[in-house]
Formats: C-alpha cells, sequence, structure tokens
C-alpha cells in the first residue's frame, strides 16, 4: 500500500466511525491530513484527492456542503457544488456564485447563466450533457470578485471534481478560472483566450464570463469563436458526441 492509499483507507475509518458515533460531521481535521498528505505535490495537483474511496462525486457534494473553511460560508444560503453529467467530457468553470445561484445552490442560473446555457446549445450540448462547476462554491458578498484565498481554500474541492469527472476540456469562463488553469494568474483575457492550454493532461480553452458579456455585447463574435475552438478540440480529444440525453451511470 502506498502512503497516500494507506492513509485514505485510515480517513476511510475515520469517517465510518464518526458516522456509528452519530456525533456532528468534522470537515477540518480530514483536510488537515490530506493537506499534510500532499505537501511536495506540484502546486496544480494539490487539494485534489478528497473524495472518500467509493465515494460518488454526489456524495462528495451533500458531504462538503457544510463546509466552513473561510469567510464566504458565513453569509451563503447554499453551497453551490456544480451540476450536470458527473461523466462530461466537457467542463465549464466560472467563478462563483451569484444571488440566484446561492438561493437555488445551482451553479449558473441567473441571468449569466441564461446566457451560459444558450452559449453550450451553440456548440451543440445540453446542459444536462456537460459539468458546471465554479472556482468557489459560495457566494461572494454583492456579488463581489472572490479573494484569493477564497480559491485558494476551495480549490482543493474543484480539483478532485476535475480529477472525479476526468473531462476531457475544460472551458474556463473568466479571468480568475482562465488565470488558474492556463497557470498565469491576474494574466488579462486577451492574452488566454485563443491558447489551448493543459491541465492535468486536460485539454484547456478560455472564453469570457458570460455576465461580462451581457455588459459587452460586443465579444459576443470572439466568445463564438472560442467556443468553436473548445468544439473542434473536444473533437479532436474524442469527445463523446453529444445525444441530447441526459446522464446514465456507468456509461464512461
Ligand atoms: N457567475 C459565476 O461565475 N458562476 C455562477 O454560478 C453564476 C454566475
Amino acid at each position: 500500500m502506498t502512503a497516500s492509499e494507506e492513509l485514505r483507507a485510515l480517513a476511510a475509518q475515520f469517517f465510518k466511525r464518526l458516522e456509528e458515533s452519530g456525533e456532528e460531521f468534522v470537515f477540518a481535521p480530514r483536510a488537515e491530513i490530506v493537506a499534510a498528505a500532499q505537501t511536495g505535490l506540484e502546486d496544480s495537483q494539490r487539494g485534489a484527492g478528497l473524495a472518500l474511496p467509493g465515494e460518488s462525486l454526489e456524495q462528495f457534494g451533500r458531504r462538503i456542503s457544510g463546509c466552513t473553511r473561510c469567510r464566504l460560508h458565513k453569509s451563503r444560503t447554499n453551497f453551490v457544488f456544480g451540476s450536470g453529467d458527473p461523466e462530461a467530457d466537457l467542463m465549464f468553470v466560472g467563478e462563483g456564485p451569484g444571488a440566484e445561484e446561492d438561493r437555488q445552490g445551482l451553479p449558473f442560473v441567473g441571468a449569466s447563466g441564461q446566457l451560459l446555457t444558450r452559449i453550450i446549445a451553440a456548440i451543440g450540448f445540453s446542459r444536462a450533457e456537460v459539468y458546471i462547476a465554479n472556482m468557489v462554491k459560495c457566494r461572494p458578498p454583492g456579488n463581489r470578485d472572490p479573494e484569493p484565498d477564497e480559491i485558494d481554500t476551495c480549490r482543493g474541492y474543484l480539483l478532485t471534481q476535475i480529477e472525479m469527472i476526468r473531462p476531457k476540456v475544460l472551458v474556463t469562463l473568466g479571468r480568475f478560472s482562465a488565470g488558474y488553469f492556463h497557470g498565469r494568474v491576474g494574466a488579462p483575457m486577451k492574452e488566454l483566450r485563443g491558447v489551448v492550454g493543459e491541465f492535468q493532461g486536460i485539454k484547456v480553452v478560455s472564453t469570457y464570463h458570460p455576465a461580462a458579456l451581457l455588459r459587452n455585447p460586443g465579444w459576443k463574435k470572439g466568445t463564438w469563436e472560442d467556443m468553436l475552438l473548445a468544439r473542434r478540440i473536444y473533437e479532436q480529444q474524442g469527445g463523446r458526441p453529444s445525444t441530447g440525453e441526459v446522464y446514465q451511470p456507468g456509461r464512461k
């Protein structure tokens, strides 16, 4: 058994005992164990591996939904984990939930979400066939930008989602996710669009955030070009053709 397998088995035992004891669920200790075990990993991988052995994406999301690791939990209504096909070949990553997302507990369901749904449809997919998540899972108050430490604290959840879903193409929405997945935090969008990046073997294509597109309708043409690029890379990578169907477990 490798050290990390041993650690996972220990953590699984710990959580089983915790569940049997009926004590209140505690998240932080395991996160700390994982963080300690991950010392020495490449920066782009640190934070992944938070799912328990055998845990499904949905179970993982439910387990972490009471997270209190950063200040954003204090003002949230709902933890917004993500939605869509847990085996999707195409994944979208935005910034953080807005007011409507916070209310419903689902990503991209407000005005910018409706636009995102149309963008996804324009390249031939339904929302149910792709996976949609955010850099941070709780709404930054007043729709402010997420702070670097909030992104950092939440990042393990997103990395674990990516690790479980293993999409073939990741489309970043806006400068926060683009900067992170291209390894160029803070870089302007104009330097990241049109560049096919790679993150842990997954192709990365970046486009504007739909909320920015609502404010700047002139960016539609650029978005369309980005999405065509994403679609082309998706096909090159052997992404499943759209069936118009909803997720069927065990298909990938
Ligand atoms: N903006 C985002 O970045 N994510 C959402 O879920 C909604 C709006």
